[in-house]
């Protein structure tokens, strides 16, 4: 039986319900959660890294390609010998990857298996979010889009969009972050014939890492506690292995990194300080490689890298470690170099052109302040967390961009926590973070910004295409629940 310290809270967490237990206030990155959960013993060679298949279409036909994916409560061994319950997309987690071509569409039907009341006390009920994807707002799984369970429907994804690291996930209103907990959450990758050209590593040379942390007790059991300054494990996950290690040659492999955790950030960098080269962010291939020592990845941000094991000896490993973290967080994944194998893959210097969005065409600039919590300096809410001093409601629209407009939004963090800013409908660029340019690994397409504690963020972006009812929010997943988000339309 499923052992959940503090379940959450089965009605909706609207406006108006007390704050639960004092909670600490992490403050950028780590943070520490107020439930002692025993350390899992795990076996100390590591375990293999886990790869998440590519899910096969069921229907191939001249112009798309069709996916069915079932949520259901499985059994899965984590932890060596226990069993762990999920709430998983064909029985996994993260789900199986879907790969996608640019301009061809994808549709997913979607069977949602659950119960009534699911891990975690959550709901059933689901909603499916395509992150990064620039999606017609009737399949962009709008929060209330609900799939109740015992029930099914069908999301359609355009894919006219540059290629990129995409990732789906739940997105019920008041529970993604149980739900996202608890496993549903997949990658998505979408390509092109450039970037197939460019000869950068691929097939076994391509590499998915989803980086979760969590916490499982000694029997194996997932626990989640609704931490409203944002759920944090004390176990690092990546593809769902704890402790795991990839045996690789000695050459180029690509690295799709997703921060897929509730609310921890990750500072990634290898145990040797050797530099590995950032492709790109959430939007697609940067105009040339940037060469880095480290990077950081806030909540629901990407990063696609190449890391070069040819200076590795055979027989010696590297780890790749996060700089945040210590203890059962500070090291992500082993790779062991075992083989010599030549490469022919390739970073060319050039990798795609970016369209700059330009300053003259914007008609309109936009602010938001985000502000709350527990010692929240405004607008402080009982422990709620708001933009411009309000909770998420789905039926008030908080900013109405006209389709194909481009506009300026700014995000003024008065809270102590930061806040990664998620925008959907569309990529952005980002103009400047605390007044000053982002750093080149962030200045092409993104679609999540981090809005530093007592910070600020500027961005410019479009809205193309689709016209409908869209969110915006911060993707530490238990602020987003106890909403911070805002719904915005764009205006045919
Ligand atoms: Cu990754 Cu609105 O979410
Ligand atoms: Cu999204
Ligand atoms: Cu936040």
């Amino acid at each position: 039986m499923l052992k959940v310290l503090g379940a959450v809270a089965a009605a909706p967490l609207r406006p108006g319900l007390a704050v639960g237990a004092a909670q600490l206030l992490g403050g950028c990155g780590g943070g520490s959660s107020d439930v002692q959960v025993p350390d899992p013993v795990v076996n100390p060679e590591g375990a293999p890294l886990r790869i998440p298949p590519v899910l096969s279409p069921s229907s191939v036909t001249a112009t798309e390609d069709a996916y069915v994916l079932s949520v259901d409560e499985s059994e899965i061994e984590i932890l060596p010998g226990k069993s762990t319950r999920i709430l998983g997309f064909d029985g996994m987690t993260p789900g199986p990857t879907i790969r996608a071509r640019a301009g061809r569409p994808v549709t997913v039907s979607l069977l949602n298996n659950l119960p009534q009341t699911t891990l975690g006390g959550a709901p059933g009920e689901v909603v499916i979010h395509l992150h990064g994807g620039h999606v017609p707002s009737s399949d962009d799984g709008f929060p209330t889009d609900i799939v109740p369970p015992g029930t099914s429907r069908t999301y359609t994804y355009p894919n006219n969009q540059l290629p990129a690291t995409l990732w789906y996930h739940d997105h019920l209103m008041d529970f993604t972050g149980p739900h996202v907990w608890f496993g549903l959450a997949g990658l998505y990758l979408i390509t092109d014939d450039h970037e197939e050209s460019l000869g950068l590593p691929n097939g076994a040379h391509e590499v998915p890492l989803v980086i979760q942390d969590r916490n499982i007790d000694g029997d194996g059991n997932l626990v989640y506690t609704g931490n409203r300054n944002g759920e944090v494990g004390n176990t690092l996950l990546v593809n769902g292995t704890v402790e795991p290690y990839l045996r690789v040659a000695n050459r180029k492999y690509r690295f799709r990194v997703l921060n897929g955790s509730n609310m921890r950030m990750y500072r990634i960098a290898l145990s040797n300080g050797a530099p590995f080269q950032v492709l790109g962010m959430e939007g697609g291939l940067l105009p040339s490689p940037v060469t880095v020592a480290s990077i950081t990845l806030t909540p629901a941000e990407r990063v696609d890298i190449v890391i070069d094991f040819s200076s590795i000896p055979v027989g010696e490993s590297l780890v790749l470690r996060n700089l945040l973290g210590s203890g059962d967080t500070a090291d992500i994944v082993r790779f062991d170099v075992d083989r010599m194998e030549t490469d022919d893959s390739q970073v060319p210097a050039v990798l795609r052109p970016i369209e700059q969005l330009a300053m003259s065409d914007v008609v309109q600039t936009r602010s938001f302040t985000l502000s709350g919590g527990m010692m929240g300096m405004q607008g402080m809410m009982g422990g709620l967390w708001t933009i411009n001093g309000n909770p998420f409601d789905p039926d008030r629209v908080d900013a109405d961009p006209k389709l194909g407009t481009v506009e300026i939004w700014e995000f003024q963090n008065m809270s102590m926590m930061d806040h990664p800013v998620h925008v959907h409908q569309t990529m952005f660029q980002i103009l400047e973070i605390n007044r000053g340019p982002p750093p080149a690994t962030h200045a092409g397409w993104k679609d999540t910004v981090n809005v530093p504690a007592m910070g600020s963020a500027r961005i410019i972006m479009q809205f193309p295409d689709y016209a409908g009812r869209y969110v915006f929010h911060c993707h530490v997943l238990e602020h987003e629940d106890h909403v911070m988000m805002a719904r915005f339309d764009v205006i045919p």
